[in-house]
């Protein structure tokens, strides 16, 4: 046995590669973190190291305190986790503050969570506020076609909705509460991770403009499926403008 043989391990993996085979995670683009449950941290626990120093988030979020996250590693590549997931994810511990995290597993050669760390954070601290701590997965990617169309819309939760809403019937009993939008601002920081915590108290996909989108969810299908529904519809929509008939 090893930890690679834990359900979900194995699930968060596949997930990894998953949308790097549908081509949302150029280089070391998007980053998944998973809120773990008690019974999973267990099956995992015996696989642990000694944790590393505890390390500052810049945010905090007190109903995440002594929870359990596995994260992608900054600068790690999406293709490469089903290959070397010890060098390209990770297992955190949040320390009792909330406020700081320490590696327990993974993220082996001094990697690190994820630049967007706080922002997933944040993100967790609202939707499993929201959700009454039934969501677990935030997932944020690169996908082409939503990118595109922030160039292309007025840059508003109500011009997106309707856009996604009206390009594929499915998608208003996928995101029913719709999609909210955060203007460009620089990533990988706190400032872009309360903007876009504050559009994820209303909405489970937040669009980040000119750069990519954020969903979340209770697992891994469901947020997976979200990304593709919302990515599906701004193809449609791109196609059909494209060809003239919008
Ligand atoms: P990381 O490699 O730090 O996860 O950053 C990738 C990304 O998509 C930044 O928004
Ligand atoms: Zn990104």
């Amino acid at each position: 046995m090893s930890i690679l043989d834990v359900k979900v391990i194995q699930d968060y993996i596949r997930m990894c590669n998953d949308g790097w085979l549908q081509g949302w995670h150029e280089r070391n683009g998007g980053n998944l973190t998973y809120r773990m449950k008690p019974e999973e941290v267990e099956e995992c626990r015996p696989y642990f190291q000694k944790p590393g120093p505890w390390i500052d988030m810049g945010v905090s979020g007190i109903n995440l305190a002594g929870e359990y996250f596995i994260t992608t590693g900054s600068g790690k590549f999406f293709r490469n986790v089903i290959l070397d997931p010890e060098h390209s994810i990770g297992i955190v511990e949040i320390n009792d503050r909330a406020d700081s995290w320490r590696i327990v597993w993974g993220l082996e050669g001094n990697a690190k969570p994820t630049s967007e760390f706080p922002s997933h954070f944040m993100n967790h601290s609202v939707r499993s506020k929201v959700t009454n701590g039934k969501c677990r997965v935030i997932y944020h990617a690169h996908p082409p076609n939503l990118i595109a169309m922030t160039y292309i819309l007025p840059l508003s939760a109500r011009e997106f909705t309707r856009a996604l809403w009206k390009s594929a019937t499915e998608c208003p009993v996928v995101f029913p509460d719709g999609v909210g939008v955060v203007p460009w601002m620089v990533p990988g920081g706190t400032e872009i991770a309360r903007a876009t915590s504050q559009v994820m108290e209303k909405y489970d996909v937040a669009v980040w403009a000119h750069h990519g989108l954020f969903c979340s969810g209770p697992d891994f299908d469901t947020t997976f499926g979200l990304m593709h529904t919302v990515e599906k519809s701004a193809q449609i929509y791109n196609l059909v403008m494209s060809s003239g008939q919008g």
